[in-house]
């Protein structure tokens, strides 16, 4: 199986985001997965220009020449696409959504139902594969996650591609901050791994497998007791500059 992996986080492998979508690929590849990461904050994407250009002019191919030519093919030959991003304003980062925009070059101005829903036509060799989602987020309920699932959830049915989860980590910057005290969350780390063994294998990762990706690090007062305090020692410091 080819996966290809976007990391949509401005700190790439450095973020959070990456702390869970690491040991994810690290798993997929375990299972002979083959697998490859691209990070957006490495690339030039621009945003769409929204002129159909992609459907009129050159069907297939974007009038922009940024980077998003030498990914487009990748796209098209990955059985799996894996994106990864910080939850922004309860969406993807933008430029995730940016490259997300830019696989309007998938689709076609023919339209047709699917799923009893008008859609336009999808090219042959995108449609059919896979796409999960990994994201992370700073705050501390599971639930922050709901609209971003929806819109990738959205995002598939468009690209006539089927979502096959979401790994998501809440409390994110906590995980960090956790792991650097040295505390033990190697069951969150393992149960990454593991998500990506199952994902490669069965191409289904379990629920109780994602529920320990996501599990509560710390209780709901002890997060708001670290903000607060984290906020303290900032406006101190910051009084004293
Ligand atoms: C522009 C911006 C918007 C954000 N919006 C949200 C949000 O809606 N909900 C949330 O829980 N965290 C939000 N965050 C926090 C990030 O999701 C969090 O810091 C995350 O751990 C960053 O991951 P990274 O290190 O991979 O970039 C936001 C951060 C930024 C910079």
């Amino acid at each position: 199986m080819n996966v290809l992996a976007i990391n949509g986080s401005p700190h790439g492998g450095k973020g959070n985001t990456a702390l869970i979508l690491d040991p994810f690929l690290e798993g997929m590849r375990d299972a002979g997965a083959d697998v490859e990461l691209v990070c957006t904050r490495d690339l030039d994407i621009n945003p769409c220009l929204g002129c159909f250009g992609c459907w009129i002019k050159t069907p297939g191919q974007c009038v922009q020449q940024d980077d998003m030519a030498g990914l487009l093919p990748w796209l098209r030959e990955a059985d799996m696409w894996v994106f990864a991003s910080p939850l922004y304003f309860d969406g993807p980062s933008g430029s995730l959504k940016n490259l997300m925009d830019r696989m309007t070059a998938f689709l076609r101005l023919p339209a047709e139902v699917r799923s009893g829903r008008s859609r336009h036509l999808v090219e042959d060799e995108v449609k059919g594969g896979k796409v999960v989602l990994v994201s992370n987020c700073g705050l501390w309920e599971i639930g922050n996650f709901e609209p971003l699932v929806a819109q990738v959830k959205g995002f598939c049915r468009h690209v006539d591609r089927e979502f096959v989860g979401a790994l998501l980590r809440p409390h994110g910057q906590t995980l960090r901050d956790v792991l650097r005290r040295g505390e033990l969350v190697d069951d969150v780390l393992e149960a990454a791994r593991e998500a990506g063994r199952q994902l490669a294998r069965e191409g289904r990762v379990s629920k109780e497998t994602l529920d320990i990706v996501g599990r509560e690090l710390v209780s709901l007062e002890e997060y708001l007791e670290s903000m607060n305090q984290k906020a303290k020692r900032l406006e101190s410091r910051l009084d004293s500059e």
